[in-house]
């Protein structure tokens, strides 16, 4: 089995990308075949038009995902734009993508009406996406719900080109995290750097001032609180096993003050990312190490690449 998913370079890490993307991602490593994850630097081109920000976030990306405990003997972890064959295939696949199957994506739509301008990259983003998939076979593709589309698309690309040209691609199966936490925000939302309610990662300063924001209703602080309506204990359970958030639960009901339940959250977010945060601080200073795992990176995903490139350059007639 192939896992393969392409990870969006986009600023500061926050408490929903761990648990919603950054730690599933990371359970497949070394469980699988072969599992496989880029930066998606090109397509954040679409969105993204300061090359020192992209620079520093492409970078930073990847020692955010070491940090976390990602581990590039286990796995192939590269920058989409070091292998030149996303575009070749990107190219050839967009000869045989109807335009309908583009006019009917609804992410193109909502980052237009979000004042995203209009571009030809925006438009074919899913024909990259396609490419990037199917030129490393992967089975499965796990992905946040806001990809399914995409990845439908992707499907349908690779049974277009199979019919036209035979049997080159492997249809991936979509896996939407529909298990994932939805992390909520601080404000009760859904935690997501565009609302501005986030909890950081790796800035502990700001990850405790986040914390001590967290909403509360206006029970007095001895009463009996519901756990599963407090936003602090949503956050905090995905720290605990089940059976700690029973416990947790049980003393809110007894009269856990929300100053006290926001102080145990606290504890438990600086045990819980004290490690990553140290070794995230010693990899912003080993950037040739850094260097090396993604040129290694580099070459592993090449080879795959040209394989796939072999065949599908013969079954066109180039
Ligand atoms: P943001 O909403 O902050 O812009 P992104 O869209 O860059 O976050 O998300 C990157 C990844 O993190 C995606 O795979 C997404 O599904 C996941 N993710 C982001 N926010 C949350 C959240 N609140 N809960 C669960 N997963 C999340
Ligand atoms: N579009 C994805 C996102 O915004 C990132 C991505 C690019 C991707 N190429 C991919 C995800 C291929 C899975 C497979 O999150």
């Amino acid at each position: 089995m192939r896992v393969l998913s392409g990870i969006q370079p986009s600023g500061k890490l926050h408490l929903g990308n761990y648990f919603g993307s950054i730690k599933p991602n990371l359970e497949y490593v070394g469980k699988v075949e072969e599992s496989i994850f880029f930066v998606a630097d090109l397509h954040a081109l679409t969105t993204m038009c300061d090359a020192a920000e992209l620079r520093r976030a492409r970078e930073d990306i990847v020692i955010d995902y070491l940090a976390c405990g990602f581990d590039p003997e286990q796995s192939i972890l590269f920058y989409q734009s070091d292998i030149p064959a996303h575009t070749e295939l990107m190219w050839i696949l967009s000869t045989v993508t109807p335009m309908g199957f583009l006019e009917r994506a609804v992410s193109y739509k909502e980052k237009v009406s979000k004042g995203i301008v209009a571009t030809a990259g925006l438009f074919t983003y899913p024909v990259l996406m396609a490419a990037d998939i199917l030129l490393y076979g992967a089975n499965i593709v796990p992905v946040g719900r806001d990809q399914k589309q995409h990845l439908e698309m992707t499907r349908d690309i690779a049974v277009k080109f199979n019919r036209v040209y035979g049997d080159a691609f492997v249809i991936p199966e979509p896996f939407i995290r529909e298990d994932a936490a939805v992390v909520p925000g601080i404000d009760g939302q859904k935690m997501s750097k565009s609302y501005g309610n986030t909890i950081p990662l790796f800035d502990e300063g700001a990850g405790r001032k986040a914390i001590m924001r967290i909403v509360t209703d206006s029970k007095d602080a001895k009463d009996a609180k519901d756990a599963k309506e407090s936003v602090i204990f949503q956050i905090h359970k995905l720290f605990l096993s089940p059976a700690e958030a029973n416990v947790l639960a049980e003393e809110y009901g007894g009269g856990l003050s929300y100053g006290e339940a926001k102080k145990r959250l606290l504890s438990s977010y600086q045990d819980f990312f004290a490690p990553m945060r140290e070794w995230r601080a010693d990899l912003e200073k080993k950037r040739g190490y850094v260097r090396e795992v993604m040129e290694s990176g580099r070459k592993k995903a090449h080879a795959l690449a040209e394989k796939t490139m072999g065949r599908v350059r013969e079954a066109v007639g180039l």
